[in-house]
């Protein structure tokens, strides 16, 4: 008989049989995750995506079924008929594990070879390999709860924004490069040769024209795509869950991502986080904190100590506070006295990749003061120090000195490899913490190109008090932006966006862009503007970190079904690859390799 007649359609799936199931007569479809042969008795686990459920052959009674379970190998796809029974040796680690099915027939639906690696949670082979058969790799239990999880999520969220009366769209694909900051993915025209469609960073300007049109509620969550350099949160494609609405304020783009937040926590993690979440101005994070998504499950906080030591005899110290913008920032990192002379080194170390140019420290043990800096500073200096940062016996404090800007920000990696260091982050795990970052500044001047590119986007609205500065001094003018940060990841960002032409124009004026340039890129938007739009804005949330977080995972890769590598490699299909000759002439391409 042709194996793959061989089956017998399931009546139950293996994540569902209890004590109350006990009797009855059931067929299980599956996959063979193990069998152990103890002689008297043969026990099969049989794997779904429901779970795990055992089956038990006899061999003393049944003699040719035992024969058959024998021949049975990992991952083989079977089907099984038995009878529901209580188990002699319950297994609590399982929902199943009070049951198992006393097997009367049985039969290999299809045969496996031997797996490049075990299905195992416990067990994991090298990444890369896993990536080549990410087919296989998703039938670990803990993967596929990574996607049942993420597949509620889905359901959440069109629920949540259908019940706030949006509107779901799908904007194209095959776009105008949009900018967001990163190099654009493109995508070459067969019929207009030399012309390129660029795959969305984002669908911003798309939601924004919709809003010209009158869909005041927009919501989709899409595809985007960045060539950047990746990271564990990074990935080339991703999803965003992106939102715009029209007639809002800033509060009101906030309460709504917030509700969807306690909506996702409450029915995905049945955790109530309370809302509204703490706010924060962009300059308060960056100079508590020493980054725009400050992880605030832990305090470790940094202090301005420029005034304290200004005259001071170190002179990185006093150099630094002579400069312009230039600080002296410090941390309290409590308990941590104990930190080894190449703990530090390491410390200083990651402040150095960070753009530092050194990291001081002082050691407070028996009441004194040991430091390589403690010979430069005097008593009083040590002391006021010592008491701005609440410094007692047992505690390590951190110095930076530099640019503030640049100080803040290597202050802010030592905080989180500080927190590494000192097992912080083991007793945070299963906490969260939500809160926003606003007033982001509009601009950023780019070194590299000597002009000013936008923080966010050039579509976002400078705070209505700061608009004389954007003539005056634009770097210190702000936006109303909103990012949202949960436990140190940037999850959703978004801002109100500028509705008159005017404003518009402007801002590509001090991003460097000449009125054709302007026009060429962004005429229809420019255009949009002068046919009465709307005063809006918006937000994007990140899904796929979202998820990453509602699963407890550390690496986008787990939460996303076919990911990339960090280099922006698919191992498993093999993916950027070739295309023949024809198809390059096709498109008028002729590739010109670097040697
Ligand atoms: P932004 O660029 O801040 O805003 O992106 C919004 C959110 O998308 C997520 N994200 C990413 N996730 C994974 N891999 C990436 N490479 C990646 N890049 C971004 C982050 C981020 O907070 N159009 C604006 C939104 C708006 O203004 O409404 C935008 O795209 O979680
Ligand atoms: P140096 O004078 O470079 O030998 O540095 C003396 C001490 O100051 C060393 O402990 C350095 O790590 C530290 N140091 C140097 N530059 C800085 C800086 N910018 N911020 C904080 N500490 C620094």
């Amino acid at each position: 008989m042709n194996k793959y007649m061989n089956f017998r359609k399931r009546t139950a799936v293996c994540g569902e049989l209890r004590p109350e199931n006990a009797g009855q007569i059931i067929v299980l479809n599956g996959w063979v995750d193990s069998t152990r042969d103890h002689g008297g008795v043969i026990f099969t686990n049989l794997r779904d995506r429901y779970g795990i459920t055992q089956i038990v052959i006899s061999p003393e009674t049944q003699p040719e079924l035992a024969a058959r379970a024998r021949e049975l190998k990992a991952e083989y796809v079977i089907w099984a008929e038995g009878t529901v029974r209580m188990r002699e040796n319950p297994n609590p680690k399982i929902p199943t594990g009070l049951v198992e099915i006393s097997a009367s027939d049985f039969g290999v639906i299809n045969t496996a070879e031997l797996l490049p690696f075990e299905i195992s949670d416990e067990q994991l082979a090298g990444e890369e390999l896993r990536l080549r058969y990410r087919y296989l790799d998703l039938r670990r239990p803990a993967l596929q709860n990574n996607f049942i999880i993420r597949s509620k999520a889905y359901q959440i969220i069109h629920n949540y924004f259908a019940e706030n009366g949006f509107l779901e769209f799908e904007t194209p694909v095959l776009t105008k490069s949009t900018p967001e900051g990163a190099r654009d993915y493109l995508v070459p025209s067969r019929v207009h040769k030399g012309s390129f469609y660029a795959l969305p960073q984002s669908p911003q300007i798309y939601k924004q024209l919709l809003m010209v049109s009158g869909f005041d509620r927009y919501m989709q969550i899409v595809k985007c795509f960045r060539d950047e350099d990746l990271r564990a949160d990074r990935q080339p494609e991703f999803t965003q869950i992106d939102v715009e609405m029209s007639f809002v304020e800033q509060n009101d783009i906030i309460s709504l991502a917030e509700g969807l937040m306690v909506k996702l926590w409450r029915e995905i993690l049945e955790i109530e986080i309370s809302a509204p979440f703490r706010r924060m101005s962009y300059r308060e994070a960056m100079s508590r904190y020493g980054s725009d998504k400050p992880d605030l499950r832990f305090d470790l906080e940094l202090h301005n100590i420029t005034d304290i030591v200004c005259h001071s005899e170190f002179s990185v110290f006093a150099l630094a506070a002579a400069e312009e913008n230039g600080a002296v920032m410090a941390m309290n990192a409590k308990n941590c006295a104990s930190f080894s002379r190449k703990t530090l080194d390491e410390l200083t170390e990651h402040a150095r990749k960070y753009g530092a140019k050194g990291l001081a420290w002082m050691k407070f043990t028996d009441g004194t003061a040991q430091s390589p800096i403690a010979k430069f500073l005097k008593d009083e200096e040590i002391s006021a120090i010592k008491a701005k940062l609440g410094a007692e016996d047992g505690d390590l404090l951190l110095f930076g000195a530099g640019n503030w800007g640049k100080c803040c920000s290597f202050m802010g990696a030592v905080r989180l490899e500080t927190a590494r260091k000192s097992g912080i982050y083991e007793n945070i795990r299963s906490k969260f913490s939500f809160h926003w970052v606003t007033e982001f500044p509009l601009l950023e001047y780019s070194e590299d190109e000597s002009r000013y590119a936008a923080c966010h986007h050039p579509f976002t609205s400078p705070m209505s008090e700061d608009i004389a500065l954007l003539s005056e001094n634009p770097a210190t003018a702000r936006a109303i932006t909103h990012d949202l940060v949960v436990n140190g990841y940037e999850t959703a960002g978004g801002s109100i966006r500028i509705h008159d032409n005017a404003v518009q124009q402007t801002m590509f004026d001090l991003l460097g862009m000449s009125r054709e340039e302007a026009e060429k890129k962004f005429g229809f938007l420019l255009s949009a503007l002068r046919y009465g739009a709307p005063p809006h804005g918006g937000i994007a949330f990140g899904l796929d970190r979202l998820c990453m977080l509602l699963c407890g995972s550390e690496n986008i890769r787990d939460v996303i079904v076919f990911p990339k590598t960090t280099s922006a490699l698919s191992l498993m299909d093999g993916c950027p690859s070739d295309v023949s000759a024809e198809q390059l002439k096709e498109l008028g391409i002729m590739l010109a390799m670097p040697k």
